[in-house]
């Protein structure tokens, strides 16, 4: 911000809201771009949508503990912060806010927002507590920042059907902008995740795009049963020896509810452990 082109790093909470304050001196749009780091093309595709559509963009960066469940990797999630900084910088953010916990979350902290309807299934089924961690940290984000735009992907469907919720019923002000998920060459989401994967599940993890694909296949030749979308999904995702399927499920796009026939936007979600690394992937059928 000082120098044209230079990235600030806000670690503080107080930094980050002057340094925002003075981005919007000029009247400029303030976009916002929520993540946990590890920063790869499908967090840049939605920092790229930000810079390009406000004057200012804000990414943060903050493996944000009250989403991860006790057994779950919040000790091992990876942490290049260095290249994180260095790839928002090239694509021209203005501003890095990267707090530690404790700046988050002080010692006697006891305040959480808790959507109670959509983050209930899918995820939330087999993750307590970890869409109130998610929409408690990004509301206490928006808060900070106050951005006019936020910025969230599809691979998590479910987390952005949530965050849109929260931000009409809170009247947050915010405009939530949902981007495309972003592959690689072979069809596997990129998630920060897959990198824990070894080669041979790298190899089994390509399953859960491809069962989505033959799904949608199946329902451009006239499928609308859920149920044998949803096995053509499961039968494909078999092939996988080191895959154990968490959910398969056919939902409401808006809803999240559960659907028999697809008649209106449906999502076809799942979550799969390849070994011990959760994978996540969805497509939406439009009839
Ligand atoms: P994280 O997993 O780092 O993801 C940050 C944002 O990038 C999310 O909106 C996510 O949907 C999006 N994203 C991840 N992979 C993507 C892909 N392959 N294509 C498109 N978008 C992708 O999601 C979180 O962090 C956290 O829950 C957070 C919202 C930051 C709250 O802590």
């Amino acid at each position: 911000m000082e120098e044209d082109g230079k990235v600030k790093v806000c670690k503080t909470i107080k930094e980050v809201r002057k340094a925002v304050a003075g981005a919007r001196a000029g009247g400029a749009k303030v976009g916002i771009v929520p993540t946990m780091g590890a920063l790869h093309e499908g967090h840049m595709s939605l920092v790229r949508r930000s810079v390009a559509d406000n004057g200012a963009t804000i990414v943060s960066i903050f493996v944000n503990p009250t989403q991860f469940g006790p057994a779950e990797d919040l000790g091992k999630y990876p942490r290049p912060f260095e290249a994180d900084c260095r790839a928002c910088e090239a694509a021209g953010v203005t501003i890095v806010f990267a707090p530690e916990a404790a700046e988050m979350y002080g010692k006697d902290f006891s305040t959480y927002v808790e959507e109670t309807k959509l983050s209930k299934g899918l995820c939330g089924a087999s993750r307590p507590g970890h869409f109130r961690g998610v929409t408690t940290v990004v509301a206490k984000l928006f808060n900070i920042v106050g951005p006019d735009r936020a910025y969230f992907g599809q691979k998590d469907a479910q987390q952005a059907a949530v965050i849109k919720r929260m931000a009409r019923d809170l009247d947050m002000g915010v405009e939530i902008v949902v981007m495309p998920i972003v592959r690689e060459a072979d069809g596997l989401a990129m998630s920060s995740r897959n990198a824990y994967l070894s080669a041979r599940e790298r190899e089994e993890a390509i399953l859960l795009s491809r069962g989505l694909a033959e799904a949608e296949r199946l329902f451009e030749g006239g499928e609308r049963r859920a149920a044998a979308l949803v096995e053509a999904v499961r039968k494909t995702i078999a092939q996988a020896p080191d895959a154990k399927v968490d959910y398969i499920e056919a939902v409401d796009a808006e809803t999240l509810e559960r659907v028999e026939m697809i008649r209106g936007r449906t999502l076809l979600a799942v979550a799969v452990f390849v070994g011990k690394t959760r994978l996540i992937d969805n497509a939406v059928l439009e009839p």
